[in-house]
């Protein structure tokens, strides 16, 4: 049934290693692929029009890792790093270990393992030549009044987003690709994040965030053109590329923990128990934002997240790809948690910022949902073999 639900740009090819005796069986639930074939067999393919872990179905983990660029790094260094990272996350992706792997054993269980690279300014203004611009939407956000936003989460030179339904494959993968920049760059931050394991729910089920929300039920599904038009930057030497919005948005649980549950309900506008609309009774129904109940509010809350975050203006929307974080409480804590929220789109300041600008003015999740990191990054195009991630304005 994983088939259907995995489209021609996110198609899941196996590795076709058979399993360990006795384990087909017991893989054979579980694996997305069925088939008998394990999860951890699964095969992204790296090369393509598109950088892979965009369109690709949500692995189960995922760790962002955001660099600075050292002091002196040119443009050839950038283009001997781009070259040496495009080497091995095409081989890790494949199963295979990367150049110098230091630990090759750990590399033969790909579980669908995808590497994205993003460049935030500072890389692109070391890279490019007058011949390439910059996409004018390339900075910090703007400031909003509900951000608290700390340096420790925000912003970087460049971007890895390693992602797998294994967190061992995305640990391995990480490490071998941060010996490949050492020399280059430092880490900034990392973030890593989850959803649930590949195999514990129908594949294509809209994730939940901590708050036990159906999350991302509205949302450009790939491969439909309406994404394609929405994610896909055209034009320059980024087409096929896209921008990239990373948030960290702490969810405060122990606030949350005092609200009712139709209070939980009514700051989005959907039911806690299948996501669906308060007007509707399934997750997919249209929300009717014109019904109002008996004392004649509207069912919809105007401060409703779900209100708030829809702008009549369609061109306004962008594809959400976000992961749960679950950090150690520290002291009086029960948890230090939130959303790695992530938004892909062509046009960072046509299509995210005008809805985060409205949810700044208003919308009830605010009371419960900070934002504490923020980052603006470029995805270039993907790569065919032979070549390498960046060659666009680096070659
Ligand atoms: C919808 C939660 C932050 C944009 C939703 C939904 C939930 C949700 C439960 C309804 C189901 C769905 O369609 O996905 C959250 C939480 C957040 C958060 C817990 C913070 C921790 C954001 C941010 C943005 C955003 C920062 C963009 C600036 C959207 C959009 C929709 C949506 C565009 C779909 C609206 C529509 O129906 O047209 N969110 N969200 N959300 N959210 Fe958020």
């Amino acid at each position: 049934g994983a088939a259907a639900a995995v489209g021609a740009d996110q198609a899941i090819r196996l590795a076709g290693r058979p399993g360990p005796a006795g384990a087909a069986d017991a893989a054979a639930d579980a694996s997305p692929a069925g088939d008998g074939e394990l999860t951890g067999s699964g095969v992204v393919p790296f090369y393509g029009p598109h950088q892979a872990g965009i369109a690709t179905l949500p692995q189960a983990h995922a760790t962002l890792v955001a660099l600075d660029l050292r002091d002196g790094i040119n443009r050839d260094g950038l283009r001997r790093l781009m070259q040496l990272l495009t080497d091995d996350a095409a081989r890790l992706t494949r199963g295979e270990p990367a150049l110098a792997d230091s630990e090759p054993e750990l590399a033969h269980v790909p579980a669908s393992l995808t590497v994205t690279f993003a460049f935030g300014p500072e890389f692109v203004r070391r890279a490019s030549t007058a011949a390439v611009q910059a996409p004018a939407w390339l900075r910090p956000l703007p400031a909003f009044g509900i951000d608290r936003l700390e340096a420790a989460w925000s912003d970087g030179d460049l971007l890895l987003q390693v992602a797998a339904d294994d967190p061992f494959t995305v640990a391995h993968a990480v490490r071998m690709l941060l010996k490949d920049t050492r020399s280059f760059a430092t880490v900034r931050w990392t973030q890593p994040g989850f959803r649930r394991a590949r195999g514990s729910e129908a594949p294509g089920t809209t994730m939940r965030n901590l708050f036990g929300q159906v999350d991302g039920t509205v949302n450009p599904a790939p491969p439909t053109l309406d994404f394609e038009q929405l994610v896909w930057i055209r034009e320059g030497a980024f087409a096929g590329g896209t921008g990239m919005v990373v948030r960290r948005i702490r969810m405060d649980l122990d606030k949350w923990d005092r609200l009712d549950r139709s209070g939980r309900e009514q700051s989005v506008g959907r039911t806690l128990a299948n996501g669906a609309p308060l007007t509707g009774a399934e997750e997919r129904d249209e929300p009717d934002f014109a019904a109002k109940n008996a004392a004649g509010f509207p069912v919809i809350a105007e401060f409703s997240h779900l209100r708030r975050a829809r702008s009549e203006n369609t061109s306004e929307r962008f594809f959400r790809r976000a992961y749960n974080y679950d950090d150690a409480p520290s002291r009086e804590q029960i948890s230090n948690s939130g959303l790695l929220f992530i938004a892909f789109q062509a046009d960072v300041d046509a299509q995210f910022v005008p809805i985060q600008q409205r949810l700044d003015e208003l919308d009830l999740l605010n009371e419960w949902t900070t934002p504490i990191g923020s980052a603006v990054f470029v995805v270039p195009p993907g790569c065919a073999e032979g070549g390498y991630v960046g060659e666009g304005i680096l070659g």
